[in-house]
């Protein structure tokens, strides 16, 4: 490096980003640095496409005018780092590449040195390059390089910025809360770390940074926020990694319109950020509104589509299996797509297939042909009067098909949810352009767990019953609402919090609803509860999931695309392929013991 160091009289390797420069540096001393994007040797002249972080510019060598120059340049290959000295020039006018931002500008280098030398990369580092994603994540070193990826994390920086001005100007302050923790009550599966100092203990990741921002404001902090790493091992999707980052947000002394205003107001900042302008304040659904009309509480209204109840129609035919579901407390709900009556036999089944692997016990239709003929599968089970108010409730047409579901609700909203969305992306019916932000609102505070026949938190357990719903706690806690809410972006669910209990007696109440026993409850959370025994003001909070806004206003398909060295879908780091074995030292040290996994 030194000797590179010498052979460069300037005192300085790089004085310009390479995209950055434009006709005004014309005639410019520049000195460059960065990887050797393209090589095109004329036969004589050679063209180098030279990049660095903020894009492209061309040198050249002519083996006339600089012959020792041309003779490096004869050297170079692909993502060699180079460093060059030359004067900025104009480039003659026939030769513009207005691909480029930099394309009316070129340097003919007085000096050029190969800092490092680069083998054939596995993949060609640009953008419309098709490159397996296996490949890429095990270099993504080198994928970081492509514009895209790069962009993406541009993106993030931006929005982060965004974020933490916001809320410096908000007067919140950011503290950092421990990795190394108990547990959390996130309601996924924990990570766990063997304690080598206390053996036989383990450390939990944080889920979520929940436990300590309320105990932050039973310390006084009043306002906190965090950009933190969190850590669950569950299934993963396009939006879910193991680890993941939250913009998580507590506040004291506030009701759920304080915790609505500031997060909108974090994220009109942080869409900014991508130069989207969104108006607050944003919709609001119910809970209940939400399911009844979308199947979903992360609904995508940027599109109709929605559900009706069929159930006092179909409560009283003669169709069994669908009066036994509304008996029984279930409901037949249906949705009307338009311009479908033409599909074949073989479509509805598919479809029928498709509500049967969403976990419908069947699916019902009613075609509404363009003749005016109208057909069905149960059309033997319902009467004319029946079959009349059903296509006045669904406001159904020549060309439409209606399509049923009876079951118990939850399965009902979840499978004409899913559905729906199948025939949003399907028949295009989202408009793309939309930036539909919306609150769900007044979540229900326990959902039955059927197989352990128990209630779980739908949110955590921390969470405040709403305070009108607070008597019926125990005598109905299936429906007692819960203060929560969660804020969706296009259909996806952007983050979600609550106002909490801070009060130790309601907050055991709840635990043992949920079924957990004093000494249970003492032994997982006693500290907590016991915190609030010393003055504990009333706070609430919400957290966003960090890397689901930044694809999603990167316009990304997957958080992998935004995260710098992410998990695949194994949840493995291809690149260090980690997680990895420990050694027989390690594990003596940790008093663990492997047991032999055997095949299936
Ligand atoms: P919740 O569990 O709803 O709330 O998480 C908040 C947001 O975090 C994002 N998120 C994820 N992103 C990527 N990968 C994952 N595996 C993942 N899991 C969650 C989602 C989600 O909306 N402590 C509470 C918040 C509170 O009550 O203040 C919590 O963690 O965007
Ligand atoms: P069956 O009499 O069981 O053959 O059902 C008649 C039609 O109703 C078939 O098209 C089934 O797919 C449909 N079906 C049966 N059970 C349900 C259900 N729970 N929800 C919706 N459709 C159903």
């Amino acid at each position: 490096m030194n000797n590179i160091m010498q052979n460069i009289e300037t005192s300085k390797l790089k004085t310009h980003w390479c995209g950055k420069l434009s006709e005004k540096d014309i005639n410019t001393r520049v000195n460059l640095a960065g990887w050797v994007s393209n090589v095109r040797d004329l036969g004589g002249i050679i063209f180098v496409e030279l990049r660095d972080r903020s894009g492209i510019i061309q040198i050249v060598a002519d083996p006339i005018k600089n012959t020792d120059i041309h003779k490096i340049f004869q050297q170079l290959k692909s993502e060699y780092v180079i460093n060059i000295s030359g004067i900025l020039s104009q480039r003659p006018a026939d030769t513009f590449n207005p691909n480029l931002t930099t394309g009316a500008i070129e340097i003919y280098p007085d000096k050029t040195v190969i800092l490092s030398e680069s083998e054939t990369p596995p993949f060609i580092i640009e953008d419309d390059q098709e490159v397996n994603e296996d490949l890429r994540l095990k270099y993504r070193y080198l994928d970081l390089r492509r514009p895209k990826v790069l962009n993406n994390l541009l993106l993030r920086h931006k929005i982060t910025t965004n974020i933490r001005n916001y809320m410096n100007t908000n007067e919140f302050i950011e503290v950092e809360t421990p990795i190394l923790i108990k547990t959390t009550p996130e309601g996924a599966r924990d990570y766990l770390v063997p304690s080598r100092v206390q053996p036989n203990k383990f450390y939990a990741l944080p889920q979520s940074p929940q436990i300590f921002k309320q105990l932050l404001m039973v310390g006084g902090i009043e306002r906190y926020y965090q950009i933190a790493k969190c850590f669950r091992d569950e299934d993963l999707r396009a939006d879910r990694q193991p680890e993941f980052t939250q913009v998580d947000i507590e506040m004291s002394f506030v009701d759920q319109e304080d915790i609505i205003s500031v997060t909108e107001g974090l994220v009109v900042e942080s869409f900014k950020a991508a130069g989207i302008e969104v108006q607050a304040p944003f919709t609001r659904l119910t809970h209940k509104e939400a399911m009844e009309n979308y199947g979903s509480d992360k609904p995508d209204t940027r599109f109709d589509l929605k559900l009706f109840d069929l159930s006092d129609i179909m409560g009283k035919s003669s169709f069994e299996a669908f009066a036994d579901q509304v008996k029984q407390g279930g409901a037949v709900r249906a949705i009307c797509v338009q311009g479908i009556a033409g599909y074949s036999r073989k479509d509805m089944d598919d479809i029928r297939n498709l509500a049967v692997s969403f976990g419908a016990k069947g699916l019902a239709w009613i075609t509404y042909g363009l003749d005016g003929t109208i057909k069905s599968p149960i059309l033997k089970f319902i009467n004319d009067e029946e079959s009349a108010a059903i296509q006045k409730r669904a406001n159904a047409n020549p060309g439409d098909v209606v399509f049923l579901v009876a079951d118990r609700n939850k399965i009902v909203f979840d499978v004409l949810g899913r559905l729906r969305l199948h025939f949003g992306e399907k028949l295009s019916l989202i408009d793309e352009s939309k930036h539909n932000l919306l609150w769900v609102m007044d979540f229900p505070m326990f959902e039955k767990d059927e197989q352990a026949n128990r209630f779980v938190a739908v949110h955590h357990p921390f969470t405040s019953p709403n305070p009108e719903d607070i008597d019926s706690l125990e005598s109905d806690p299936g429906n007692c609402r819960a203060l929560a809410y969660d804020i969706i972006y296009n259909g996806t669910e952007l983050g979600g919090g609550s106002i909490r209990i801070h009060n130790s007696e309601l907050q055991k109440k709840v635990f043992g609803l949920m079924g957990m026993s004093d000494e249970e409850t003492q032994e997982k959370f006693g500290f907590m509860i016991n915190s609030f025994k010393y003055g504990t003001p009333p706070h609430g909070g919400i957290a966003l999931g960090l890397d689901r806004l930044v694809a999603m206003l990167a316009k990304s398909s997957s958080i992998r695309e935004v995260i710098a060295f992410p998990k695949n879908s194994q949840a493995k780091c291809l690149m260090t392929e980690a997680p990895a074995s420990a050694s027989d030292d390690q594990l003596q040290e940790l008093y663990l013991k492997l047991i032999e996994i055997k095949k299936k």
